[in-house]
């Protein structure tokens, strides 16, 4: 099969999933030599953008694993956005060196709800949004090596590919609950409300956090204020340029804990390229 134009998608409040999109699509648009392009949908601005592929489109889609599961808050936005019309597709996400359990499995269902026809798919550990301590580094250049890997084997397989119905398998199921937190005393933590606080003594009131704010919640008169939901995904407090967000809530301190204290030991990758259907 020939393919016109590739694009990699990618939601990414702390930088993992753009890093990941960026070695894959160089990759493949080398392999394949097609024109490439990025679409950045971590801001609410960005996810008024609407897209329709073509069937010799290559569309690469890149996103977080929270909760074991994809991002809740931007789900509806990925049933609704895209168009594939039969394009060919890469399922790709990270997650934090604890499990991706079923957020590979719901963005490959997803998709092919969406028309596009997922021709590979990986779950790549990064470092843990919740803490730098966890996934440290990664994706490393081993990781990145492996984000090559899958890209030959896709590019292999799609110059192959003869457009008949394909088949990608991948661990997990889309429509199994969300993962429960758990706390240093190994029972569940409930820390939905939680969000982060503000070290006033610290904040310059640039205001970066208001701008980087993928649900647009902090309060751009008062930046201490976030009146709006908050996903816990941690843009404010890893990119405050001053050090000056935290988060306080003592569930969320003892899920950050356990994880720094369970999850620190490597996690290797998965990926896969589909097979005949
Ligand atoms: C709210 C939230 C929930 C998360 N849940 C999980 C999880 O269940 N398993 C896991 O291994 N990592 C989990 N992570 C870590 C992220 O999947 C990881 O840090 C991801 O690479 C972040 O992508 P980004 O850097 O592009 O924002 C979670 C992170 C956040 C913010």
């Amino acid at each position: 099969m020939n393919i016109t134009r590739i694009c990699a998608v990618y939601f990414s409040p702390t930088g993992n999933n753009r890093k990941i999109a960026r070695q894959i699509l160089d990759r493949l648009a080398a392999r394949l030599g097609a024109p490439k392009k990025l679409i950045d949908i971590t801001l609410p601005k960005s996810r008024e953008g609407r897209y329709e592929f073509e069937p010799s489109d290559l569309a690469i889609f890149v996103l977080p694993t929270y909760a074991g599961k994809l991002p809740n808050k931007l789900l509806p936005y990925m049933q609704s956005a895209f168009t594939g019309n039969g394009a060919p597709a890469v399922a790709l996400v990270s997650f934090g060196n604890r499990a991706f359990e079923n957020s590979l499995a719901e963005l490959n269902a997803t998709l092919a709800k969406d028309g596009f026809r997922p021709v590979s798919g990986g779950a790549f550990a990064a470092e843990h949004a919740f803490s730098p301590s966890i996934g440290t580094g990664r994706p490393n250049d081993a990781d990145k090596a492996e984000l090559d890997a899958l890209a030959d084997a896709t590019a292999d397989f799609i110059e192959k590919w003869d457009g008949s119905p394909v088949t990608l398998n991948v661990p997990g199921d889309a429509d199994a609950p969300y993962y429960v937190p758990l706390g240093l005393d190994g029972l569940p933590k409930k820390f939905l409300p939680a969000k982060p606080n503000t070290d006033m003594s610290l904040c310059t009131n640039c205001k970066a956090c208001v701008k980087l704010c993928p649900v647009g919640s902090i309060n751009p008169d008062n930046v201490a204020e976030t009146p709006g939901i908050c996903i816990k995904c941690h843009a404010c407090i890893r990119l405050c340029p001053f050090h000056a967000k935290f988060m306080d809530d003592e569930n969320f301190l003892s899920h950050r804990g356990m994880l720094e204290r369970d999850h620190t030991e490597p996690k290797p990758n998965f990926w896969a390229v589909a097979g005949k259907g």
